[in-house]
C-alpha cells in the first residue's frame, strides 16, 4: 500500500500514515523563499529551517552563534513560499534551556516563523520540554546522535555510537523521548546498524542524516547536495547537481532516490 501525498498538504498524520505504509519521505534543509518553491516544486515533504544556516548562510564555524530572531526571520522567509510541505524549524543553543523558555521559543517560531513543528537537540535532558510542547499542541522533532550544538563537548562532528556504550544510550534516548511525545526522531551520524536498530523499535517516522539506509525518510544540507558547500565532502552526502544540469533536476533526482531506496546507498553510512 502507498500514500498518495502527490497533491495532499503534509502534516504530521500524513508523516505518519507515510511510515506505516513503508513510504520514504524526503526532508532538505531550507533558508529562504526561493529554495523554498523550488523544494515544494519538486514534492519534497518536510521544508528543515536548520540553524546549519549559521554555517552555510552566515559563515559561521559552528551553529552555535544563530538566534532565536534569525532562526524566525529564515523561517518566515520559508513559509512565505510554502505550499504543501511542512516546515520544520530548529530551537537554536540554549533557545531550550528549561521547558517555559523552550515552550516562548517554540511558539514565536510558529507564530511569527509559521513553522508546523520544531526541532530540539537532546535526549533525556529534552524530555521535560517535548511533554511540555506536547501538552500545548506543538510538534517536536528530537534530533539524536551527533548533536552540532555540543561540537565542542564532543570534540568535532565525529559519528556518535560506535561504543557499546553510547549505542545502548542513544537506543534508550529514542525509546525515551518517544514516550514523552516526539513526534518524530531525527538521527545525525550514527553506524547504519545501530539507526536501524532505532528504526524498527520507533513507532514515529525516523528521518536521518548519515545515518545509513534503514531511516523512513532523509535529509541533506541543500548546499550539500548542491556540492556548493567548500571543503572536503563528508561521506554521507552526494553532489545531485553534477550531471544533473540544473538545481531543479538535482532536487527532483534526490527526491526520487530517496523514496525510490536508492539514496542512501551503504556506501553513504557509517560501520
Ligand atoms: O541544522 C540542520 O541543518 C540540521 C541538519 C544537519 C539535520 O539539523
Amino acid at each position: 500500500m502507498t500514500a498518495d501525498t502527490s497533491q495532499e498538504e503534509i502534516t504530521l498524520t500524513v508523516l505518519q500514515r507515510m511510515k506505516a505504509a513503508q513510504e520514504r519521505f524526503a526532508c532538505l534543509t531550507c533558508y529562504d523563499a526561493s529554495f523554498a518553491a523550488v523544494l515544494e516544486e519538486a514534492g519534497v515533504e518536510v521544508l528543515l529551517v536548520g540553524d546549519s544556516l549559521g554555517m552555510v548562510v552566515q559563515g559561521e564555524r559552528t551553529t552555535l552563534p544563530v538566534t532565536v530572531e534569525e532562526m524566525i526571520y529564515h523561517t518566515r522567509c520559508v513559509s512565505r513560499a510554502r505550499r504543501r510541505a511542512l516546515v520544520l524549524a530548529d530551537m537554536p543553543f540554549m533557545s531550550d534551556m528549561d521547558p517555559r523558555q523552550t515552550l516562548a521559543n517554540a511558539a514565536r517560531l510558529m507564530k511569527e516563523g509559521g513553522a508546523h513543528m520544531v526541532k530540539l537537540e537532546g535526549g533525556m535532558v529534552q524530555l521535560e520540554a517535548i511533554r511540555a510542547l506536547g501538552e500545548h499542541g506543538i510538534p517536536v522533532c528530537a534530533h539524536l546522535g551527533l548533536l552540532p550544538q555540543s561540537v565542542h563537548k564532543l570534540g568535532g562532528y565525529q559519528v556518535q555510537g560506535r561504543e557499546a556504550g553510547v549505542a545502548q544510550r542513544i537506543l534508550d534516548e529514542a525509546e525515551a523521548v518517544v514516550a514523552a511525545g516526539a513526534d518524530v526522531l531525527l538521527l545525525e551520524c550514527v553506524p547504519s546498524e545501530l539507526a536501524a536498530r532505532v528504526v524498527a523499535a520507533a513507532t514515529v517516522p525516523v528521518i536521518g542524516i548519515g545515518a545509513g539506509p534503514a531511516c523512513d525518510a532523509q535529509v541533506l544540507v541543500i548546499y550539500d547536495m548542491l556540492g556548493i558547500t567548500p571543503g572536503k565532502r563528508p561521506r554521507f552526502v552526494k553532489d545531485f547537481l553534477a550531471g544533473s544540469g540544473s538545481v531543479r533536476a538535482a532536487v527532483a533526482d534526490y527526491v526520487k532516490a530517496v523514496k525510490q531506496g536508492e539514496f542512501p546507498g551503504p556506501e553513504h553510512g557509517f560501520k
